[in-house]
């Protein structure tokens, strides 16, 4: 089973995965824990470059071929290997990333980044992908909390948060067979509940 994790930086994501991983892991359900972009060496070094706050140039074409490269090795190399073994596959962001930020928050045409999607992934779709749903402003509040550097991703700004955000939800609601939207102002063990119901029942089925 792949499953993935959506919604805007510091809507919970991160959170959320590690402690679905943990408890498949306390079912003794062999599970593993991946992130984007990363999760090969080959992904982590790209990642590196996509994040760096020293490369004000990146066009968002650049930007989108380096996270669909990143996506590439890791389906490849990672995804689609533990998935044949029968591991349940955790993904931190996949491709329902690229189309919110780089097609509906950058400029680049709706239909040419699904395109690049499915070439990247070879049409490797989610069974579920959870949507944590938090407003940009909501976002914006959790990352000044936090205070420290921010990445080169971090520093766009509202309006481009914004519609990104409207990107999430226009997926979601495109793609309701998967797509299982959260609402993120939930406490942490209220999300996860959510979550392990979910999943539970599609293992069941
Ligand atoms: N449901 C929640 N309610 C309040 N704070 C949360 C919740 N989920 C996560 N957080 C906090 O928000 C911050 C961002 O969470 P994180 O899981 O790293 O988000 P993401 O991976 O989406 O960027 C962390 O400090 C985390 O502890
Ligand atoms: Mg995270």
């Amino acid at each position: 089973m792949f499953i993935t994790f959506e919604g805007l930086d510091f809507s919970g994501k991160s959170t959320q995965a590690k402690l679905l991983g943990d408890y498949l892991s306390s079912l003794k359900i062999k599970n593993i824990l991946l992130r984007e972009p990363g999760g090969t060496t080959i992904s982590e070094k790209v990642r590196e470059i996509i994040l760096d706050r020293e490369h004000i140039e990146m066009t968002p074409l650049t930007e989108f071929m380096l996270f669909s490269a990143s996506r590439s090795q890791l389906v490849s190399q990672i995804i689609k290997p533990h998935l044949k073994k029968g591991h349940v596959v955790i993904c931190d962001r996949y491709y329902d990333s690229s189309t919110a930020y780089q097609s509906y928050g950058g400029s680049l045409e709706l239909k040419a980044v699904k395109e690049v999607n499915e070439i990247a992934t070879g049409g490797l779709k989610p069974d579920i992908t959870f949507l944590i749903d938090i407003s940009p402003i909501k976002a914006f509040e959790r990352a000044n909390l936090r205070g420290n550097a921010k990445d080169r991703m971090e520093n766009k700004n509202l309006k481009f948060y914004n519609k990104v955000y409207k990107g999430f939800r226009d997926i979601a609601n495109k793609n309701k067979k998967r797509f299982v939207v959260i609402n993120g102002s939930l406490t942490i063990g209220q999300i996860h509940t959510i979550i392990t119901e979910t999943v539970n029942k599609k293992l069941k089925s």
